[in-house]
């Protein structure tokens, strides 16, 4: 049995930090063990004009523990009103890494963001020219759409009438959570690329709701049936660059998950890798970690990847994290794996 891997540091290529005592209470989770991260723009209010993104990054700089070494690679929210040139200048000064489609209405904080795609082109046509990747949130919100379905919809009525349009404009679906997404992804000819998060790859929805409801298994895109949760972890552990990993660890305080109507967003931060080696080990996988969490996002992205190493080591007893962190803002709910986790980073 391997007892231990060494990869290059990881990356996350979607996270969610927050800002004020929520960032400060998460971002030690992230850069004690990330490079790098592609941040979420979706504060209240968005991150949208690249003086958001700086003063953001600046913000999250600051937050950083005494020591840690992580870079935050800035996101614009894409609105109805925003400029191309804004985001050409954001890209040319090295600021921004992306640019961020929300269906308005498709999750946490998307109500600014875009109703009617025509309005956006002028910032895709110039995203397209200039090189800069575009990250979409894929689902439709269509309310006649079953929510199991809004990411397949997507594909059919958004991404492939947009990618027909601008063959040239680089398209990361973040969070993919189905197979008709993985299938998609894999069968593109060029310019498209898939994240996955790490609780996709472990629960699917009866998680959420068998034997009572389960908030903090509700995310979105929401977790679908086994089938879709399989072909995750096959796209996953496959090794083909396509596919990377994205955390969307989303923190939320308790109070907001165990409500009447509680928000979306699950906090792996804190053990996604030992999840990660976890689920790779039980695909007979392990090799392909390190192309899944280090290599094939900075790859996509046109980033060198990270020279430093970590190693995971198999442990004989379980490594225990706490149920809860507390943060300035209150208690969020960690991930349970369901599982006992025996990798941890040495
Ligand atoms: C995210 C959040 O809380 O900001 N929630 C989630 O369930 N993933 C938003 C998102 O990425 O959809
Ligand atoms: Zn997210």
């Amino acid at each position: 049995m391997t007892r231990s891997i060494t990869l290059r540091r990881p990356d996350d290529w979607h996270l969610h930090l927050r800002d004020g005592a929520m960032l400060e209470g998460v971002i030690g989770d992230t850069s004690r063990t990330f490079a790098r991260a592609i941040i979420m723009p979706n504060l209240v209010p968005p991150v949208v004009t690249t003086a958001d993104a700086e003063a953001y990054r600046g913000r999250i700089l600051a937050a950083l523990p005494q020591g840690h070494h992580f870079q935050p690679l800035m996101t614009l929210y894409l609105t109805e009103h925003t400029s191309p040139d804004d985001v050409a200048r954001g890209k040319e000064s090295g600021l921004i890494t992306a640019v961020k489609l929300y269906p308005a209405g498709a999750t946490t904080n998307s109500h600014g963001g875009v109703r009617d795609l025509a309005k956006a082109m002028p910032v895709l046509e110039r995203m397209a020219e200039i090189g800069l990747p575009l990250c979409v949130h894929g689902e439709v919100t269509d309310p006649e759409v079953d929510i199991f379905d809004r990411e397949a919809v997507f594909i059919e009525r958004v991404l492939e009438p947009l990618r027909h349009r601008l063959p040239e404009l680089k398209i990361t679906m973040e969070h993919v959570t189905t197979a008709d997404g993985v299938d998609y992804i894999r069968n593109a000819a060029k310019n498209l690329a898939g994240s996955i998060t790490t609780h996709h790859l472990i629960i699917n929805r009866n998680a959420i709701l068998v034997g009572g409801i389960r908030p903090h298994y509700y995310c979105l895109p929401v977790a679908k049936r086994e089938s879709h949760r399989l072909a995750l972890r096959k796209a996953a552990t496959s090794g083909s660059p396509r596919f990377f990993l994205g955390t969307d660890s989303a923190p939320h305080v308790d109070p907001l998950k165990e409500c009447a109507c509680g928000c979306a967003g699950i906090y792996t931060s804190i053990n996604t890798m030992n999840c990660l080696a976890h689920v790779f080990e039980e695909e007979g996988a392990l090799e392909q970690l390190e192309a899944f969490a280090s290599l094939n996002g900075p790859a996509w992205y046109g980033l060198p990847a990270n020279e430093e190493r970590i190693t995971l080591v198999r442990r004989d007893q379980p490594v225990e994290f706490p149920a809860k962190i507390e943060t300035g803002a209150g208690p969020v709910t960690v991930f349970d794996p369901m599982f006992p986790l025996y990798w941890e980073i040495d």
